[in-house]
């Protein structure tokens, strides 16, 4: 039988940071949310400050140009530009030798990153490391490095070449891009779709540590992530939490290559067809942003449908949502892009705001019960199943 369950977020019961957030992801603290919205919004107005003294011929060729912002950062991590100053400083002309490349042409290139911060070149032309080119390096633990790679793959290429076509109501860039919808097209494409893992297994290291730290976990045992990926959430939850067992739903094929975790096991299964019972938490964790309204109101009845369990089994168990919180207006930040970003890999796919999220859940049979702002900028929206929809 499951544990009797109160998800209160009682400070007093939650459990000691370990391990730390320097081994998880890399860095020291994780903001609270307050902090991370104040500069995020500091940040949005700068920009517009910046962008609003350019003349807007210079604010065309600036945006026209953009894209090369990426792909010079893939040119650093393809040279491991990133890995070979984690020793120290190294003078410009001594790398070009060792990488066999042109001195002025890696210059050119070198001077752009110092731009943008990925790297530091001073006056005597030695290069040096800047809390960027840390979070590049290929063990650091965040793994943010991953992003590079999937946001300059071809196939991510293919679909925001594409984006026309998301604009009719039932457009898809990405199988327009690419043949096919980007989750079977991931399954037939498996070193694609491990480059896509490892992406989301960076913010999953970060959400794990998160919802560990807001969320309240001493009356939960049984956790299952649904489309949770590879594991690296849950395999963060159970470290800080050692009395938690989870599950991950994941398609069978993802399911199938998920690497062994303590305390975590693998659940073949379709999210649309079924969720499986006897869990007293239930997580979706940047799934629903993949679906449009009608799609992710299926997936939260299924998940209503398990939370809401057998009769004599220990009660309802919890529904929480994690997503980049959207707003309501135009603000530069992440959110803006990742929705853009679902535009182009999703068929209907985008970012929500607080009350979206809360319409979806009362139309699939649950309650929102409370909303956490996470320190990354995110909402983790807390539901339970509504006993007078089921009566309905
Ligand atoms: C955007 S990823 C999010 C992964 C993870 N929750 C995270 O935050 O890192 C969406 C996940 O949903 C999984 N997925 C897609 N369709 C699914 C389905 N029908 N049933 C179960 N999982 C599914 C994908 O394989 C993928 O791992």
């Amino acid at each position: 039988m499951r544990a009797t369950r109160g998800h209160g977020a009682g400070a007093g019961n939650v459990a000691a940071p370990a391990p730390r957030a320097q081994d998880v992801v890399g860095a020291p603290v994780l903001p609270p949310a307050a902090a991370t919205r104040a500069v995020t919004g500091m940040r949005g107005w700068l920009a517009r400050m910046r962008r609003g003294l350019a003349p807007p011929p210079v604010q065309i060729l600036e945006s026209a140009l953009a894209g090369l912002e990426p792909t010079v950062l893939r040119v650093l991590c393809h040279l491991d530009v990133p890995d070979r100053l984690a020793s120290g400083p190294i003078a410009l002309d001594t790398l070009a030798d060792e990488l066999d490349v042109d001195r002025e042409r890696l210059r050119r290139v070198a001077r752009y990153a110092h731009v943008h911060g990925w790297l530091r070149l001073d006056r005597r032309r030695s290069l040096r490391a800047t809390r960027v080119t840390r979070f590049l390096q290929r063990d650091h633990p965040g793994g943010w490095r991953a992003w590079v790679d999937l946001a300059t793959a071809q196939e991510t290429n293919a679909a925001t070449a594409a984006l026309p076509e998301a604009l009719s109501a039932d457009g898809d860039a990405f199988a327009a891009g690419n043949g096919q919808a980007f989750f079977p097209w991931m399954l037939a494409h498996p070193e694609a779709h491990a480059t896509f893992d490892a992406a989301m297994a960076a913010g999953a290291r970060m959400h794990g540590l998160l919802l560990a730290r807001s969320l309240e976990w001493s009356s939960s045992q049984r956790v299952c992530d649904i489309g949770g990926g590879d594991g690296t959430l849950l395999g963060v939850l159970v470290a800080v939490h050692p009395h938690l067992h989870g599950a991950v739903l994941e398609l069978p094929e993802v399911a199938a290559r998920m690497p062994p975790r303590e305390k975590v096991t693998a659940v073949a299964g379709d999210a649309f067809q079924a969720v499986p019972k006897g869990h007293d938490t239930y997580l979706l964790v940047n799934v629903l942003h993949d679906w449009d309204d009608r799609a992710a109101t299926v997936l939260l009845q299924r998940a209503a449908e398990a939370a809401a369990g057998d009769p004599g089994d220990g009660g309802p168990a919890r529904v929480v949502v994690v997503d980049t919180e959207a707003r309501s207006g135009p603000s530069d930040d992440i959110s803006l892009r990742a929705d853009l970003l679902m535009l182009a890999l999703t068929p209907g796919g985008r970012e929500r705001c607080a009350d979206e999220f809360v319409a979806l859940a009362r139309a699939a049979g649950l309650r929102h019960q409370r909303t956490h702002r996470l320190g990354s900028g995110d909402l983790a929206l807390v539901l339970e199943p509504d006993p007078s929809s089921r009566r309905r």
